[in-house]
């Protein structure tokens, strides 16, 4: 199991004049997950380009580290997030006990209102939604077969809509998932990474968006050769081979 990264003292203090990022990561930054301070950042800038009243989906919320940040970032918009988790049993993710620390969370954001928690698996949600959606956020289970679901969320995107992926390349399954349905993909394209979160756009892929990704591959496997390391706790060769710090690379 790897371990989260937050569930610290907040580190960010509010940010007078800011954007309201600072302030929003102060109230993630405490909650336990994945997430890194820049990841959090591209979600912000993410949900605070949409037009007011843009509806977000999350899949994948454990405590709400990104939750919180995406459900601020909407707040001031009139926005609103559906936040999608089977709150899965088991040491890594906590079960349903999970979900009532997610609402405590939310709670103390502020952001109650604004989100709409949906106990779930994805692809059983999936299969009967509809509505068309203005930003997705993929962070559920990593697996090939779950995470090749979830990016069909983005066909309700809209062109130009975004989709953001976390672990994209620190994962077998997501990757393997990104190169078998985005790579040869008409419809998405990869703008970039923050770490492994991988940025794509719904629009029609050019040749350098198509090499974009394939270039991510050395990294992918330099990421995923430091999760066996650690699990092997040899962490002193992933310190040799350049790995700040006893967390997975996300
Ligand atoms: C990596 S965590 C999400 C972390 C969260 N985004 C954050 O920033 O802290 C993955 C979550 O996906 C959930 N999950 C696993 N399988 C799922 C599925 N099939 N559908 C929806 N959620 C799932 C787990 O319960 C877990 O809470």
């Amino acid at each position: 199991m790897s371990e989260s990264i937050g569930g610290d003292a907040p580190t960010a203090a509010a940010d007078p004049g800011g954007d309201g990022f600072d302030e929003a990561f102060a109230l993630a930054d405490p909650i336990g997950g994945w997430l890194t301070r820049d990841q959090a950042r591209a979600l912000w800038d993410a949900a605070a380009d949409l037009p007011p009243g843009a509806h977000v989906v999350e899949i994948g919320s454990h405590q709400g580290r990104s939750t919180v940040v995406l459900a601020r970032a909407l707040a001031r918009s009139g926005g609103r997030l559906t936040a999608v988790d089977a709150f899965v049993d088991g040491p890594r993710y906590g079960g349903t006990a999970t979900r009532d620390v997610l609402a405590a969370h939310l709670e103390q954001a502020g952001v109650t209102a604004v989100v709409d928690v949906v106990a779930a698996r994805s692809q059983d949600v999936r299969s009967r939604w509809s509505e068309p959606i203005d930003l997705l956020w993929v962070d559920g289970k990593h697996d090939y077969w779950t995470c090749s679901d979830d990016l069909r969320w983005s066909e309700h995107l809209p062109p130009h809509g975004r989709c953001l992926v976390h672990d994209a390349f620190s994962s077998i399954g997501v990757t393997t998932s990104l190169l078998v349905h985005v790579l040869p993909s008409r419809r998405l394209r990869l703008t970039g990474r923050v770490g492994s979160l991988a940025l794509l756009e719904v629009a029609s892929p050019s040749g350098a968006d198509r090499r974009r990704l394939v270039a991510q591959l050395p990294w992918w496997l330099r990421n995923v050769g430091l999760k066996v390391l650690l699990r092997l706790r040899l962490g002193a060769v992933a310190r040799r081979l350049g790995h700040v710090g006893p967390f997975d690379p996300y």
